[in-house]
């Protein structure tokens, strides 16, 4: 029996290395990597940091890793380097399309119903759509797999964890949540507020995944990383000869979460134009390809998301007002880490768990110091940022518990944005701790000048100035 299910994948790839893309041939995935065969080696060494595109179930992917190929040969595999969460949603909804379709159980090789969740032989689970299945997965050693035998930890592991790795418990996420279930079963777009980093996209995919299109597509395009002279062309597509270069016809983002959900990130990035082409598009959920004249119709769940203050550019006439309105009926204002109370230290033990294990590192916590930096610091680039500080620190630690000085923390920020909370204030310290000394020194004496002066180490007049500044007298 084996761990790793992999099935045959004789698609197209592109691999995007030094000096741009190549086309390879797919042989086989799983979720720890795709293995293909690639004949012109042009611009690509063992062990280059690759991006793959990849299209599975119709759509396109594009996922980080690393490629290993032998000397002298023509075959290589790219290990995935991306989280649990994408690969179920990519390699994961493609495994279990593949188990469905083919009928076998991918561990003991057994026949299996279309529709199972669990092999009737071996009992493992077979929808890798779930992030928690992925993670465990991915996490076994080549010896566990040699041994051959499901190892008990790992099956109680898969059972017991929640669907989606979101992560929530004051009441401002909670509301989130109540919010994401209700939107979810209807059609209509949501509009999704928040600073970077706060989880715009992961409220996306779990509308999508509560929603009844949770089989079909979700596409993600952001509208600020496209140059807005190409964006029309990226959403809804071209026709043959539509500008010069335009040799086949191209289908767009649209088109592609046709039966799914479309994520548009950025919202506030799209030229005039295409606010007015994305409006007719709700309206009546048709478009035109550039260059095209007849109408095309795309079954597309519309969510929207932007770090920008809308209205404001509405008022400046940035924005059309129509679209605001039309977009703005469903909201979710996504609050930043800093004001979700014990969220964010709940989240970093989370994390820092996770990252020990993919690490093999035994980490046990945080030492007083470092969580109370992590509580106090103002983390403007959200759980983006959380995540990534974490994971740096796990990755060069050697000591069981993680310390302030382990976190990459800006700290010309830190004394900025805490010192109005007085943490880090030397000042605010120091008086503390001055007037604790005369008050004691005050009771002890009995309020004799002299006397706290000698223990106090300071001069009559000095204390007498202490005294008054506390109100002693
Ligand atoms: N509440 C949460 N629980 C767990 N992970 C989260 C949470 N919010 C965000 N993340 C993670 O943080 C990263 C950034 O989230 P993302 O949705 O891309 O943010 P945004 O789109 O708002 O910039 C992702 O890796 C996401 O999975
Ligand atoms: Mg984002």
């Amino acid at each position: 029996m084996r761990l790793a299910p992999r099935v045959p994948f004789k698609e197209e790839i592109h691999v995007k290395c030094r000096n741009g893309w190549l086309k390879a041939l797919g042989e086989d995935i799983s979720l720890f990597g795709v293995k293909f065969r690639l004949d012109n080696w042009e611009s690509c060494e063992d062990k280059d940091w690759v991006k793959l595109k990849l299209r599975i179930n119709n759509r396109e992917n594009v996922l980080n890793g690393r490629i290993y190929r032998k000397e002298g040969s023509n075959r290589a595999v790219v290990l995935f380097n991306e989280e649990d969460m994408m690969i179920s949603q990519t390699i994961g909804s493609f495994l279990t399309s593949q188990v469905r379709s083919n009928g076998r159980c991918p561990y003991c090789k057994s026949s299996v119903a279309s529709d199972i969740q669990e092999c009737p032989s071996c009992h493992m689970p077979l929808d890798f759509t779930r992030v928690d299945l992925v993670s465990a997965l991915r996490r076994i050693k080549v010896g566990d797999l040699i041994t051959g035998k499901l190892p008990e930890e790992i099956k109680g592991k898969v059972c017991q964890e929640e669907k989606v790795e979101f992560i929530g418990s004051c009441d401002s996420m909670k509301k989130v949540f109540d919010l994401i279930r209700k939107y979810a079963p209807t059609d209509y777009p949501v509009l999704i507020l928040g600073e970077t980093g706060t989880g715009k996209e992961l409220t996306a995919r779990a509308i999508h995944e509560r929603s009844h299109r949770k089989k079909g597509p979700f596409v993600a395009i952001n509208c600020a990383a496209i140059p807005k002279e190409l964006l029309e062309a990226e959403l809804f597509g071209y026709e043959k000869g539509a500008f010069t270069g335009a040799e086949r016809r191209k289908v767009g983002k649209v088109e592609l979460a046709d039966g799914g959900t479309l994520f548009l990130d950025e919202v506030g990035e799209l030229p005039m134009e295409l606010q007015a082409k994305l409006l007719r598009f709700l309206e009546d959920l048709s478009f035109e390809r550039v260059g095209g004249t007849k109408g095309i119709k795309a079954d597309v769940r519309v969510i929207a998301a932007t770090n920008k203050n809308l209205k404001e550019l509405v008022e400046q006439g940035l924005f059309r007002e129509d679209l605001y309105y039309r977009l703005k009926v469903l909201t979710i204002s996504l609050p930043p880490l800093r004001d979700r109370e014990d969220d964010v230290i709940i989240m970093a033990k989370y994390f820092l768990e996770k990252f020990s294990k993919e690490q093999g590192k035994e980490i046990l916590g945080f030492t007083d110091d470092a969580s109370e930096l992590i509580r106090n610091y103002s983390w403007p680039g959200n759980v983006r940022e959380l995540i990534n500080v974490l994971r740096k620190a796990v990755v060069l630690t050697d000591k069981k518990y993680i310390d302030a000085g382990d976190l990459d923390i800006d700290a010309d920020k830190v004394s900025k944005e805490i010192a109005g909370k007085g943490i880090f204030n030397l000042k605010e310290h120091i008086e503390k701790l001055e007037q604790e000394l005369v008050e004691k020194a005050y009771r002890i004496t009995g309020g004799n000048v002299s006397k706290m002066a000698s223990m106090l180490g300071v001069s009559r007049p000095t204390v007498y100035k202490l005294m008054e500044k506390y109100g002693l007298s």
